[in-house]
């Protein structure tokens, strides 16, 4: 496997040749299907020759030129390219070739997913289906012709606006679609299936009318409420944040069960992984209400900000990535709670963003190389892109911000653009100088700043220094500019002043004339996504007084890890900590946000703060102070539990959300004691409560704290829910999540249950992929976590090369692994890519892990 290829932004050349229309017509058919691909082609480069067209196992039936049938002395066919030799300045070429839909496991390109036919052609997807410039700058105008059995396939769909419909003789019919927007063919989708349907409408600003359809296994049309009322929100929202307005009169979503990712925001006709569609109070969680509101959004957001302005190359992916990350972000938090929206964003970011950013795969939102471009839909091109934009909005201010987007959707509507471009407008239309900020698009990992406080003679002095980490390559990197949100406060927790420092030097002071020495609130709202190294701290301080929640959950945070932390270092769990946990118990804030205030650090907090990492010291000591907690606060929490245990409201509305979270919350804390009043709490819980939410947290605490009545409550769920996969999702993630012992065997043989089926990315992600995060058991000393994990990697990339490098993504935490586990993952490893037929989706993310 070292034969493979790197693709070099450095080497990025413009198209040669454009293609103004391409017409294409879909003949299904059970076993195969038949492409013919119309395109009028010119050429833009003169001095081309040849087209060379992006091509994979092209299956070529017929291929004409100019209506003239071409021999195979004109073109040649190899395994990823199809050249057309000695091609006119101006010319239509016609392809007819064969596909294999019901083989395609990969789920990428045109494939089936249960009896739907349907598509994923970003980034490369394309490609698999006709000879094409699979290239995001290629824009094109589409008209597609689908052809089907009409039984089975009464609906045909694909991007734009239907133009015509067609019967045939032998119980086949047709329908043609017309896009009039020109597209790049990562854009381009097809559906077809016989599906139930959803139907709205939305009145747009200027008063036009938009058809709204979600599409859905049958049966399932009652679970699209959800999501089409955030798509109508989503909508509205656009308008009048951005200006933007819908731009075709209609809008099509369809729901499939096989999906490698969240959802795609193909023109006109999104297609989407159930899981963010499909939601009732009885089969999803709250948190599956929140996702579904702000992946419909992102991807409605993707009409301005990807399609009609899309990507010059796979370079620029957080051009489009990053900036609707930050709008959907935006928008979740204007229709809930800001506040709890904000920690949330945080709290992803760190859980994986940060942890990648600290490993040898590693990479600039905006990356220099790649082996398989599908391995960077990453947490640091969508999240950490996202905190970019967010920056330059905090630079800019609201008001410039909009005149910026306003310039930027205003000068390249209908463009291929970089980052660079959109970095123009924002400068241009603020007048803020962002050249310093361009580092955030070329640098990787994660900047600290060290913070160091001196107060003497009336004049308090805060000292900034940047510590910024070396490249994976080893190479310096230079200082970053960003803004920091700060505050000084006084002693009865009073704001002295409250600014925004501009932070671009290696050293930075900044000297204020003071009374007395000040308490210092920093990085309020996340203002930069950087880690804050403090000597000394007011954590309990700031948790009492801070009036920026985000820096009052940050302390709470910082607080509860130094705890934990001295509990590893053998110590007593300190007091004031405790203290200071019970005033929070005791407050009277939003239920949401209290109930993450009480969240007590998570072991990928402590794990990453550790130079080698022991996930058995960060387990014991954080379940000491757990039980510390349980134990001495068992009767409030007791209290809170009861108060706010509703068991027949199923609203999901923020206080009912709210409820619930915090009762939860403190369920899970209680759940420390594993005693039977908690067993019985939880056991009453699963059984009374009418929601998703309440029933999986109760079924988790069980799983962990008593096998006898978990069995039983497993065993009625899964009788419920057997035939229900979006459900059979949480089934498996709790049991692969479960701390008990013999979990991996476990794990294993469920591998044989008849819900599970390996073909399905989310099943495989629920079992397989929550086992690989599970750090108690896959991390085991003896090593057979590692041994199973890379068995499952070797067998599904057979199936789904992109699912089996996501699955590889569990061992980025390889380098900082302690001597022991770190050689037991390296024998696995080194079976990984010593494996002959490794995709190069796998070898690229194990050879970076293991630096070969
Ligand atoms: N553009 C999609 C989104 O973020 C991402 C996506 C969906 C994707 N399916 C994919 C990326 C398959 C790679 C492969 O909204
Ligand atoms: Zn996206």
């Amino acid at each position: 496997m070292s034969n493979v290829q790197t693709t070099y932004l450095k080497d990025y050349k413009a198209p040669e040749f454009g293609i103004k229309n391409c017409d294409l017509v879909f003949e299904l058919f059970e076993d195969y299907t038949q492409v013919t691909n119309m395109m009028s082609i010119v050429k833009v480069d003169k001095n081309s020759k040849n087209i060379v067209l992006n091509s994979v196992d092209l299956e070529l039936t017929e291929l004409y030129l100019n209506d003239l049938k071409l021999k195979d002395t004109r073109y040649i066919i190899d395994k990823e390219t199809l050249t057309v030799l000695d091609v006119p300045d101006d010319f239509k070429l016609i392809i007819i070739n064969k596909i294999y839909p019901h083989l395609n496991s990969e789920l990428d390109g045109l494939y089936k997913s249960g009896d739907i036919f349907c598509t994923q052609n970003e980034p490369e997807g394309f490609r698999r289906i006709t000879p094409y410039l699979d290239r995001p700058d290629v824009m094109a105008v589409f008209k597609t012709t689908l052809v089907a059995n009409r039984e089975k396939y009464p609906i045909l769909l694909s991007n734009g606006n239907t133009a015509s419909s067609f019967k045939l003789d032998d119980g086949r019919h047709g329908i043609t679609w017309d896009d009039p927007h020109p597209k790049p063919a990562y854009l381009f989708a097809l559906v077809a299936g016989d599906l139930g349907v959803v139907k709205d409408t939305f009145k747009t600003a200027s008063a036009k009318i938009v058809r709204l359809n979600i599409y859905t296994d049958k049966g399932n049309e009652s679970k699209c409420k959800h999501a089409m009322k955030s798509l109508k929100e989503a909508m509205l929202w656009d308008e009048e944040k951005y200006g933007r307005e819908y731009d075709l009169t209609l809008y099509n979503i369809v729901a499939v069960d096989s999906f490698n990712m969240g959802a795609m925001e193909n023109k006109g006709l999104n297609i989407f992984n159930s899981a963010y569609v499909l939601a009732d109070e009885d089969t999803a969680t709250d948190a599956n209400f929140m996702g579904i509101q702000s992946v419909i959004a992102h991807e409605y957001f993707h009409n301005w900000t990807g399609n009609r302005i899309t990507c010059r190359d796979w370079f620029q992916l957080t051009l489009k990535e990053g900036l609707t990350v930050f709008r959907d972000q935006c928008f979740s938090a204007d229709l809930n709670s800001k506040e709890v929206q904000r920690i949330e964003d945080v709290k992803a970011l760190r859980e994986r963003q940060f942890v990648e950013d600290a490993s040898p795969t590693a990479h600039p939102i905006q990356p220099n190389s790649y082996m398989a471009i599908n391995n960077f839909y990453t947490a640091t091109v969508y999240e950490k892109g996202a905190e970019i934009i967010r920056m330059i909005h905090t630079l800019l201010g609201e008001e410039n911000y909009r005149k910026a987007t306003d310039l930027y959707f205003e000068s390249f509507d209908g463009q291929a653009v970089r980052t660079d471009d959109f970095l123009w407008a924002m400068s241009k239309a603020s007048g803020v100088d962002l050249k310093a900020f361009e580092t955030w698009y070329h640098q990787s990992g994660t900047p600290k700043l060290h913070v160091e406080e001196r107060y003497e003679n009336g004049e308090y002095k805060l000292t900034l220094t940047q510590k910024v980490p070396n490249a994976v390559d080893g190479s310096e990197q230079k200082p970053y500019y960003y803004p920091l949100k700060i505050a000084l406060l006084s002693d009865n927790g009073k704001e002295i002043l409250a600014e925004t420092l501009i932070v671009s030097k290696d050293k930075e002071e900044f000297v204020y004339k003071l009374k007395s020495k000040p308490v210092l609130s920093i990085n309020r709202d996340f203002s930069a996504p950087v880690i804050v190294e403090q000597k000394e701290n007011n954590y309990p301080f700031l948790m009492k007084f801070d009036k920026n929640s985000f820096v009052k959950y940050e302390s709470t945070q910082s607080f509860g890890v130094l705890t934990i932390e001295s509990i590893m270092e053998g110590k007593v769990v300190d007091e004031e900590y405790i203290k200071s946990f019970e005033s929070l118990l005791n407050t009277d804030i939003d239920l949401s946000y209290k109930a993450l205030l009480l969240e007590l650090p998570t072991v990928s907090t402590l794990m990453q703060r550790q130079t080698e990492v022991d996930f058995e010291l960060i387990y014991e000591a954080k379940e000491k102070l757990e039980l510390h907690i349980a134990t001495k606060f068992q009767d409030k929490l007791l209290d809170i539990y009861k108060k706010y245990h509703k068991p027949t409201c199923k609203d999901i509305d923020a206080k009912s959300i709210g409820e619930r979270s915090i009762k939860n919350r403190c369920l899970k804390l209680l759940s420390a004691l594993k005693n039977d009043e908690v067993i019985e709490l939880a056991n009453n819980q699963y059984n009374e409560s009418i929601t998703m939410t309440d029933r999986a947290v109760a079924l988790d605490i069980l799983e962990n704290i008593s096998p006898a009545f978990a069995e039983i409550a497993q065993a009625d769920f899964y009788k419920k829910y057997k035939d229900d996969t979006l459900v059979m999702n949480k089934y498996f993630s709790i049991l692969a999540a479960s701390h008990r012992e013999g979990t991996l065997d476990r794990v294993m043989a469920l591998q044989n249950d008849n819900a599970y089926n390996e073909l399905v990315p989310n099943l495989v992600r629920s079992l397989i992929g929550v086992f690989a995060r599970n750090y108690k058991h896959f991390h085991a000393k003896d090593g057979y976590g590692y041994k199973f994990v890379v068995d499952k990697i070797i067998d599904i990339d057979k199936i789904n090369p992109q699912m089996a490098s996501g699955l590889a993504g569990a061992f980025k935490i390889y380098e900082k692994m302690n001597i022991e586990n770190k050689k037991a993952m390296k024998t696995e490893l080194d079976r990984v890519v010593s494996t002959q037929s490794i995709s190069k989706n796998v070898y690229e993310i194990v050879s970076k892990i293991i630096k070969i």
